[in-house]
Parts: C-alpha cells; sequence; structure tokens
C-alpha cells in the first residue's frame, strides 16, 4: 500500500436512524476503523452528527458525492471541510473544471484541508446497466478515465471497485489514493453490489482504504471483527 494512514477500514453508517448510528459507533474506537457518512445518515444525522463523530476522534469521510455545477461543488466541499471532515467526495463525472474548483477551494484549508476524491463509477452497477447509460467505452475503460481526468485536476484519489483497482494504481501511480466500497467476506451477501472483492483481494490490487458497510454492520461483534480484519491487512 502506498498512501494510507491506518486503520484502513472506512466502516459505512448506513443506518436508517441517527440514534442507532450513534449506538452503533459506541462499540467501535478510532485506533479500529474510520467512518464514513453517507446520503441516509446526513439526511437525518446533519452537520451536528457529523461535528459529533469529528469531536469523538474519528476520521468521518463524508460521502455525498457532490455532482453540481463548479461553484456549488465549490462551495459544498468548503462546508464539509468547515465540519472538520478528513475526507469528502464528489462525481468525476461532474468534470475536470467542476474537480478543479473543488481542489482550489479546498486549497484555503491548507495541511488541515480534507483529502479531496472523486466517484468514478458506483460499484453497483454491472456493464449491461452501464451501457444503458449511453456511455461508449465499458465500465473498466470508463473508470480509468474518469479517474485519470481526478488524476489531471489534482484531486487526492478515487473512489472505485476493488476490481478495478490493480489497473488504477499501475496507471496513475503509488501515491493515488484508492478508496474501494464493495468489500465483502466470503461468507457475505453480495445485496445491490456487482463488482464485489475481499479484503484481502482488494488490498492486494492497490486499495488504500476499504469501505466496508453491512459486513460490519451486521457482524454479531463488530469490534472483534474489525480487530481481525486489522490484522489481515497488516499481513498483506
Ligand atoms: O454495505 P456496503 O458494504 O455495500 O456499503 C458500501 C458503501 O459504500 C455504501 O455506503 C455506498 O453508498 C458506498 N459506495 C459504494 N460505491 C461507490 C461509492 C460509495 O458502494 N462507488
Amino acid at each position: 500500500m502506498s498512501y494510507s494512514k491506518p486503520p484502513c477500514i472506512i466502516v459505512a453508517l448506513d443506518f436508517a436512524e441517527t440514534k442507532k448510528a450513534l449506538h452503533f459507533v459506541e462499540q467501535l474506537s478510532p485506533t479500529v476503523c474510520k467512518l464514513k457518512v453517507g446520503n441516509e445518515l446526513f439526511t437525518r444525522g446533519g452537520p451536528e452528527l457529523v461535528r459529533h463523530l469529528v469531536n469523538l476522534k474519528f476520521d468521518v469521510f463524508l460521502d455525498l458525492k457532490f455532482y453540481d455545477i463548479p461553484n456549488t461543488v465549490a462551495q459544498a466541499c468548503l462546508a464539509a471541510a468547515d465540519l472538520g471532515v478528513w475526507m469528502v467526495n464528489v462525481h468525476a463525472l461532474g468534470g475536470i473544471r467542476m474537480m478543479v474548483a473543488a481542489r482550489e477551494a479546498l486549497q484555503a484549508y491548507g495541511v488541515n484541508s480534507p483529502l479531496l476524491i472523486a466517484v468514478t463509477a458506483l460499484t453497483s452497477y454491472h456493464e449491461n446497466e452501464w451501457r444503458t447509460l449511453g456511455f461508449k467505452r465499458n465500465i473498466n475503460e470508463s473508470v480509468l478515465h474518469l479517474a485519470e481526468l481526478a488524476q489531471q485536476a489534482e484531486l487526492d484519489g478515487v473512489v472505485c471497485s476493488a476490481q478495478e483497482a490493480s489497473v488504477l494504481r499501475r496507471c496513475l501511480g503509488p501515491s493515488f489514493c484508492l478508496v474501494t466500497p464493495g468489500i465483502r467476506l466470503a461468507e457475505d451477501a453480495r445485496d445491490d453490489q456487482q463488482r464485489v472483492c475481499t479484503p484481502e483481494m482488494a488490498l492486494a490490487a492497490g486499495s488504500d482504504y476499504l469501505v466496508m458497510g453491512r459486513s460490519i454492520t451486521r457482524a454479531r461483534d463488530p469490534m472483534a471483527l474489525l480487530r481481525q480484519l486489522n490484522e489481515v491487512i497488516i499481513r498483506v
């Protein structure tokens, strides 16, 4: 791995109620995982919840996938930085001007700027569905192209499927941050994800950070599972 600052597992707090998310977080520690707040929980808990998690000393990835005109996305990234989050993301499909605007806005934060990454293609897409959107390139080619645009815009990295990570690592170099959702333990259900990998496969392919939602949130003992996974990570 090239870039990552441990812990490398980012737990997706996809809960329907803020209270349930907070209750779950009580079992965790910033030494075993980072946390991801996405659209569902943010729409319920808002900035107050994010600040609370930051105050608990967790590195927080605010996964709101901003996709709008450049000025709006730049201002939204600033609002995220004001919350003290560790990482924020935009859609690469918003284009290079939008990504540059976001990056330039965050320069005001200097060394305290959150990492800025871009979503390439959602890991829930499969090839047929991708093609129905009208793209000429297949998913793999599109992901590489979008990641190259993100790199040209000098973003810190991208969100991609672990199945694409090895190609991106090879083409985009060692210091481009790769964040991979769609992680499943061998015995897990895929749920709505299509392009899935195990944690070991994702790390071997060059992922820096593994986003894990349901595999952790549905576990009988999430803390024990996280400790076990962290040991695997040290060995890969
Ligand atoms: O439960 P599961 O492990 O599938 O959760 C994956 C998380 O990663 C969800 O919060 C989802 O929104 C997020 N995500 C994703 N694919 C992307 C970007 C984010 O699955 N390309």
